[in-house]
């Protein structure tokens, strides 16, 4: 069965069954800004499951494009895509479980030919903590259709909410047999993971409430989602969704090896390129923030998989992708977006530029004598050029070294444990169970995306306290800092009020120093060779033993801003994008305060 013949069959199924066919709504969520990107077929509906009239009735059928990065580091598995396409049917207060069930069990069986013996299903095992039981009646229904294996789950078996309240409920969940292995006579999905999930039948009964409550909703929902991709694999019997033939034309584009469709990076490229292709063509571009940092990671880390593949045929891929979906999604035909990407793979290169000459200087002052050298200077590199460290191996034996695979990951594995461990270690300590992911006192982030913002915010105020010297005076120290992911602020010692001219220049001549693409290093010296390198810090302030420095540029000893500092930072300026002075005011008698953000 191929893509066309799918989407027709599931729209012109729930169409018999009165639903009416509804459009799509774009990756980048229209209605609701709190959530990145349209997750599932119900996100734009959330709103009519509440309760609210839809005016194309209360059963609906669609096919919608989703965007998923919860599982990226699954992805080049068989089965996990960023972005995919979900067949989904709802009923809004009208036909429930019942009908929702035998209609998938229809469907699956009649329409997609599946063999009663190859499937398994899952329902709602109850739990306390939503004070729902056992979904008996889903697992009578699937009982009376002559379903032998049903398997009872309890986190795998509910759905939502999207957010931390709004609809959700218990589901149930249709598995496919993948594997040519017979299947075990006690083999279910909870306890098997040859079972491959396709479909989920979610029972939006329950709204859960800011305060972590389960009520029941007005009206009893269906939300159906539905894998095309996955479908496609199991009614064709193929072993991942890259032999599909949504998937299968631009692996092709790739390599023309018969088995790239089992290679992990060609995977990785196939499925990050398209997602980045949807997203520009739904408006998303590279940035340092939200959506943009999303598509930014998502094409690095193709630019990655390609180079590692030796793939340079991008014109190919576009047409592959094009040749696919085009007529689906014309959207696609009328933007330029692979020169956007080409340009994000530019800038990728270029900063990778930068890691390999740091490599390649200290191969040559045979700074390398074994492989765990090695992997310590693949993870120098990371921390001070981002080097991906998934590259290491393969940089380091460009730059000439003979490396044994295993022991230079083993070391590189064992480094980046450690490193991990320390800062694990360290942010416990400072803010055990706040919620905070990050919180140095001066630095606070409650997740990912904070984190980021923190990060340009902090190397932002190292710039800010470089340029307050250049332009008012060496005279000028640190008074205090304070970093959430909206601002920075900065006290410093200064006896009048900024006059305008006085905070343009500090603004320009900051935003000068950002848009050089200087790296931010860090070394750890003893204390007496870091007051030696003139780094900025605090007179009075008791450091220990070993400090460490971080300073902007490649030398230490001319680098525009040095500071005592443990960090985090970005790893380059041109990540912090546009420093605005917002704030101007006293903090007290012969003390300035700016509080100033970042722009992309
Ligand atoms: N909203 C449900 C899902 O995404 C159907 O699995």
């Amino acid at each position: 069965m191929n893509h066309h013949e799918l989407r027709k069959k599931f729209i012109e199924f729930y169409k018999k069954q009165g639903h009416q066919e509804i459009g799509q709504a774009a990756l980048v969520p229209q209605q609701d800004a709190s959530v990145l990107f349209t997750t599932a077929g119900m996100h734009p509906l959330i709103p009519f499951l509440m309760g609210d009239t839809h005016p194309d009735g209360s059963r609906l059928v669609n096919i919608q494009r989703c965007l998923r990065t919860g599982d990226i580091e699954e992805v080049g598995d068989a089965t996990h895509n960023t972005f995919f396409e979900m067949l989904g049917h709802w009923s809004l207060g009208d036909y429930f479980k019942h009908e929702a069930i035998d209609w998938s069990y229809k469907f699956v069986t009649e329409e997609l030919g599946i063999p009663k013996e190859k499937l398994a299903v899952t329902v709602f095992a109850g739990d306390k903590l939503r004070g729902v039981g056992l979904d008996e009646e889903a697992k009578q229904r699937w009982q009376s259709l002559g379903m032998e294996r049903i398997d009872e789950l309890v986190e795998d078996n509910w759905w939502g909410p999207v957010h931390s309240s709004g609809p959700c409920g218990p589901t149930t969940e249709i598995f496919v047999w993948s594997a040519e292995a017979e299947i075990p006579p006690n083999s279910l999905p909870g306890n098997d993971e040859r079972w491959v999930e396709i479909w989920n039948n979610v029972f939006m009964e329950f709204n859960k409430t800011e305060d972590g409550q389960f009520e029941p909703l007005d009206q009893k929902n269906i939300d159906t989602g539905v894998g095309l991709e996955r479908v496609l694999m199991t009614v064709n019997n193929y072993d991942s969704v890259y032999q599909t033939d949504v998937l299968a034309p631009i692996v092709a584009a790739i390599s023309t090896d018969q088995l790239a469709h089992a290679d992990r990076d060609v995977r990785i490229l196939a499925d990050h390129i398209r997602a980045a292709f949807f997203m520009i063509a739904d408006g998303v571009l590279p940035s340092n923030k939200d959506r943009g940092y999303v598509l930014r990671r998502l094409i690095r880390r193709a630019v990655q998989a390609a180079r590692k593949l030796d793939f340079t045929d991008w014109p190919l891929l576009t047409e592959a992708i094009l040749g696919v979906y085009g007529p689906y999604y014309p959207q696609l035909l009328e933007q330029e977006i692979e020169a956007e990407i080409l340009a994000e793979q530019q800038k990728f290169t270029k900063q990778l530029t930068k890691a390999v000459n740091f490599i390649e200087k200290a191969v040559q002052a045979n700074q390398v004598v074994n492989d765990e050298s090695a992997a310590n200077l693949a993870f120098l590199a990371y921390q001070s050029h981002a080097l991906p460290l998934e590259l290491g191996y393969e940089i380091l034996t460009e730059a000439g070294l003979v490396l044994g695979r295993k022991s230079f990951e083993q070391a590189l594995d064992q480094k980046i444990k450690a490193h991990q461990e320390v800062s694990r270690a360290g942010s416990e300590k400072k803010f055990g169970g706040h919620g905070l992911i990050l919180d140095t006192g001066e630095l606070k982030a409650s997740d990912e995306t904070e984190l980021k913002k923190v990060l340009r915010l902090h190397t932002a105020t190292h710039i800010l306290q470089a340029s307050l010297r250049a332009v008012l005076g060496d005279q000028i120290t640190q008074k205090g800092s304070d970093i959430n992911a909206d601002r920075l602020r900065f006290d410093f010692n200064y006896p009048d009020k900024l006059t305008a001219e006085q905070k343009a220049e500090v603004e320009a001549w900051a935003n000068k120093l950002i848009e050089q693409g200087l790296p931010m290093n860090c070394v750890e010296l003893s204390l007496v060779e870091a007051k030696k390198t003139g780094a900025l810090h605090f007179f009075d302030h008791k450091y220990p033993d070993k400090v460490k420095v971080h300073y902007l540029g490649d030398s230490i000893s001319d680098a525009p801003s040095k500071e005592f500092c443990g960090g985090p930072h970005v790893s380059n300026t041109n990540e912090i994008g546009k420093l605005k002075i917002i704030k101007e005011q006293s903090a007290g008698a012969g003390i300035r305060r700016i509080k100033a953000i970042v722009e992309d």
